[in-house]
């Protein structure tokens, strides 16, 4: 039998605002629309997972207000396990995104992702064909207190260090998996961005972070698909030819198909093959969550 998913991470609502241009300091400018949809890497990630065919719990918080009811019921709707949500008395986290033709801004609160605890970690049963999988959008002490969970039930930990923070490298010994884009590795091995994507520099960059025998480090390279570096050899898998449209969660997507195929205790390259092909659907239409394709899809699309 398949194991669960265990998602720690953000539930935001994402308010996206467009606008002919930003507006500059002190100024209104006249926006042309207001869409509001589930967000939160943490929430897109457990979507993925579930869309992939997991049953997927997410731990996490929102507020006792409207925004947090109608995030509950988009996770819901998506298939995400939500009873282990806990609901507490700051307000739903909230990311207001405005987006020009040129460029974009984001203002994010964090709200009540900043009420994952510790506790709500400690709160869920796991058992060797497990996988938990976090982000760096809730507190460290509760990621660190899942991983370490999951390490005593030797689930598997994988951990996604984005956004960029070198606060991730304090969790890299309690995981199995980390995954990186290109920017969140060159912060995290303190190198510059592009200058370190041929073999030799991966697995370079594997001792720069630290990483152990055990661990395994995959990076992902936007178009490019992604390299799997483990400690003596590299696996690259080459992207998927996509007519993109928004790349929005195209990571998490990514990080949530991955956990799914390995909670089915598939081959690490297959459960890659699929993510990267899940990935590259979901940069082709416009959302993060609502972008993310069903495992049927995904596997007719590989033929
Ligand atoms: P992030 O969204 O975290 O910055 P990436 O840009 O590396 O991460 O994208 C994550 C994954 O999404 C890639 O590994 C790939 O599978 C898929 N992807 C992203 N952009 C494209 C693209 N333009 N064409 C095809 N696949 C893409
Ligand atoms: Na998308």
């Amino acid at each position: 039998m398949a194991g669960k998913v265990v998602v720690l991470g953000s539930v935001n609502i994402d308010l996206l605002v467009s606008t002919p241009r930003l507006p500059c300091a002190g100024e209104t400018v006249s926006g042309t629309s207001l869409t509001r949809q589930l967000g939160g890497k943490g929430a897109n990630q457990a979507v993925g997972a579930a869309r992939a065919g997991a049953h997927c719990i997410l731990l996490g918080a929102v507020g006792k207000d409207e925004d947090g009811d109608s995030m509950l019921a988009a996770l819901n709707s998506y298939g995400v396990d939500t009873g282990r949500i806990r609901a507490t008395s700051s307000a739903t986290g909230c990311a207001v995104v405005a987006t020009s033709p040129q460029d974009n801004q984001i203002i994010h609160i964090a709200g009540a992702n900043s009420d994952v605890d510790a506790i709500l970690a400690a709160d869920v049963d796991l058992g060797p064909e497990d996988v938990c999988l976090a982000q760096m959008e809730t507190p460290i002490p509760a990621t660190a207190t899942l991983f370490q969970r999951a390490r005593a039930a030797r689930a598997c930990t994988i951990l996604n260090a984005a956004p960029a923070s070198t606060a991730a490298l304090d969790l890299l010994p309690l995981c199995d998996i980390l995954i990186v884009n290109e920017s969140e590795l060159a912060l995290l091995a303190g190198s510059d961005a592009g200058s370190m994507l041929d073999d030799q520099s991966l697995l370079s960059s594997r001792s720069l972070l630290g990483l152990q025998s055990g661990q395994t480090l995959f990076v992902t390279l936007g178009a490019d698909g992604l390299a799997i570096i483990g400690q003596d050899a590299i696996q690259r898998i080459a992207g998927r030819s996509a007519t993109v449209v928004d790349t929005t969660g195209a990571g998490d997507c990514f990080c949530g198909y991955l956990a799914a195929g390995l909670a089915r205790s598939d081959p690490t390259d297959q459960a890659a093959i699929e993510a990267n092909a899940a990935a590259s659907i979901a940069v082709q239409s416009f959302g993060a969550a609502a972008s993310i394709p069903n495992r049927a899809t995904v596997l007719q699309s590989l033929g």
